[in-house]
């Protein structure tokens, strides 16, 4: 028998905003338009929206579904649905994988969304104005090669996170995302007219929208299949989560739908807001995951109105960042709730401080031991 939940969504415009936010994040801004550049643009982009139709949109259904069903953190939500099936004892571990990947996964995106972070002040105190793609080389190099202001970031990013998933559901959760989301969108449209002004539209869509198959290799099939997961939350618990706190009688394929249709559309305006800047500065659209930290600053400088048009991006990119962070946080918190008798205040600062510590890992990966590798060759932030 399925557990009673401890709190739902006040309404299903409340899940729509909070799954999209878990769905929106670094992933669309930051990783799709550079993973596009850096694969050839079209034909990437068609196989990504391949993916996210034939393996986003079912997995998502799904997703809602089981966690509504089993109406807690994915680990117990496993456990009870598995002893309803008459499956075996140890589904629940999977369900605890989701709960761990959303904490490693966090451990990084908190690092990133604290360059984020960091560049809010540096745009709006004009730093980029003028600025030569050497100066913004050295700015971006500085703050990497800086492991205690890239700590002050993340942890000041993480502080935020713990924060609004301390208040819980209703008061938290969904309070942040009723106003973030709003704001992500409206800044979102503003740069994307921008960009339909400045008369390099039609490259974007030429370069996003014509395939060219003979750049596609089994590598960049992977990168799209990656991209969808990463994109739309999937397997990282948190859609499973908040599918726990959806009201019984909401249409779960309408939910799923809208969530991905709304995560795709994101991704693909914040690319034709993104590469249209690349290209009006002539500037290289395959940059890698420096694209939106050097060579939109780079853009920005030389734009006018770039102090604030480059505030509102990285603004954008730090909302977007925050939506899917408390996603990525509740299940462990959540699932500590449940397992102790702490506090959802205290879970929730613990779990923080979990993910502090496995973010500074990162930040010394890539500083104070670049050339530390893992069991498969990569550094601990790859
Ligand atoms: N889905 C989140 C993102 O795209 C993790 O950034």
């Amino acid at each position: 028998m399925a557990a009673a939940p401890s709190a739902l969504w006040s309404s299903r415009l409340a899940f729509v905003l909070a799954a999209t936010g878990s769905a929106v994040g670094l992933g669309n801004i930051w990783k799709f338009p550079y993973v596009a550049g850096e694969s050839g643009g079209g034909a990437f982009v068609l196989i990504y929206l391949f993916c996210v139709v034939v393996i986003g949109v079912p997995l998502m259904m799904a997703e809602i579904l089981m966690g509504r069903r089993g109406r807690q953190n994915p680990a117990d939500s496993f456990r009870d649905l598995a002893a309803e099936a008459g499956a075996g004892r140890w589904w629940w571990l999977v369900g605890l994988m989701g709960v761990a990947a959303g904490i490693l996964i966090l451990s990084f995106y908190s690092v990133i969304a604290g360059w984020a972070l960091a560049y809010v002040p540096s745009a709006a105190s004009g730093h980029f104005d003028g600025a030569s793609a050497e100066f913004v080389g050295t700015l971006f190099g500085n703050l990497i090669n800086n492991p205690a202001r890239l700590a002050f970031w993340h942890t000041l990013f993480m502080v935020i996170t713990v924060c609004i998933v301390a208040g819980g559901v209703e008061a938290g959760l969904e309070k942040a995302v009723k106003y973030l989301m709003p704001a992500l969108f409206g800044i979102l449209l503003i740069l994307f007219f921008y960009s339909a002004t400045s008369g390099y539209m039609g490259q974007a869509l030429a370069f996003m929208f014509t395939p060219d198959f003979s750049k596609v290799t089994p590598q960049v099939i992977l990168s799209a299949v990656g991209m969808a997961f990463f994109s739309l939350s999937l397997g990282m618990g948190a859609i499973m989560m908040y599918g726990a706190y959806l009201p019984s009688d909401a249409s779960i394929p309408k939910l799923a739908v809208s969530v991905v249709a709304a995560d795709t559309c994101v991704a693909i305006l914040a690319g034709l807001a993104i590469f249209p800047i690349v290209f009006a500065n002539d500037l290289a659209p395959g940059a890698g995951p420096g694209l939106v930290f050097e060579t939109l600053p780079l853009a920005f400088g030389q734009m006018t109105g770039g102090t604030i048009l480059g505030t509102l991006f990285f603004t954008l990119l730090v909302v977007a960042a925050l939506t899917s962070a408390i996603s990525l946080l509740e299940p462990a918190v959540s699932w500590a709730i449940r397992h102790s008798s702490l506090s959802r205040g205290t879970a929730a600062i613990l779990a923080g401080l979990l993910v502090c510590s496995l973010g500074y890992l990162t930040i010394f990966s890539f500083n104070q031991l670049p050339d530390f590798k893992t069991l498969f060759d990569s550094t601990i932030f790859d």
